[in-house]
């Protein structure tokens, strides 16, 4: 038997709003618990696989959230957004007040693979210079990239505000204008300033990688999901 906590403690902490709040809704008889429904706020539940729904939308009991989005372009990496709506408004409301973060953030016009997680350590360790998990970004360039400037990239620019030159870990040539960079830092708009010193401009900007964890053919940009329990290996986060 697992720990349990009563529900309304449950539903307050998975992100449904104020206690008062939550108690009302299972009062109301709007939560259910492994399938029935429950009116008692105190009932206490053990919270190893449990499931519940509330107002009808089905929820699995998490203790720490997860995910990662397929950024769309147009939108911002922060919970105040100067230009664009923020990519927390497309996530559903409990996971925002589970208060989330975005570990590292992609420019407004940049898309693809962005972790998010309310677990400190997890952020910490996916996030910290130290720890260098690699990200692969898709890359297509406004001139056709030539052998010279991939090995210039491999072999290191010099970026303007930087001590030493930086490096790609890798760039391989996918067609004439678009190119496969992995980056081990995530310095403020790298990929940009790295094409920028090489007498290129970025296009278009795609995130398809980070760790061993590739982007899903099948998350659209926009939508979200939790990260499996394989997928947290393939970022290092477990043993594998
Ligand atoms: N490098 C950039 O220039 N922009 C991003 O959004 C990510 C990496």
């Amino acid at each position: 038997m697992g720990k349990k906590l009563a529900l309304e403690r449950i539903i307050h902490n998975q992100g449904f709003g104020a206690r008062k709040l939550c108690r009302l809704m299972i009062w109301n008889q709007e939560v259910t618990v492994n399938g029935q429904v429950c009116d008692d706020p105190d009932a206490e539940f053990d919270l190893e696989k449990l499931h519940y729904t509330v107002k009808g939308e089905p929820w699995d009991y998490r203790e720490q959230s997860y995910l990662m989005m397929h950024k769309p372009s147009h939108y911002e990496c922060s919970h105040k957004t100067q230009h664009h709506p923020t990519i927390y408004s497309l996530l559903p409301q409990p996971l925002v007040l589970r208060d989330v973060q975005c570990i590292g953030r992609l420019d407004e016009d940049t898309t693809g693979l962005i972790l998010i997680s309310d677990d400190g350590q997890f952020i910490h360790r996916m996030s910290s210079p130290k720890h260098k998990v690699p990200k692969v970004y898709e890359v297509t360039c406004k001139h056709p990239v030539s052998d010279a400037q991939i090995s210039h990239l491999c072999q290191g620019v010099q970026l303007i505000d930087e001590d030493a030159p930086i490096a790609a870990l890798s760039c391989t040539r996918i067609n004439e204008h678009v190119l496969h960079m992995t980056l081990a830092e995530g310095k403020y708009h790298q990929v940009k300033r790295m094409v920028a010193a090489i007498s290129n401009r970025v296009d278009a900007l795609k995130r398809i990688q980070i760790g061993e964890l590739v982007l899903p053919a099948d998350l659209a940009p926009g939508q979200w999901r939790w990260l499996s329990e394989t997928d947290m290996k393939h970022l290092g986060a477990l043993p594998a």
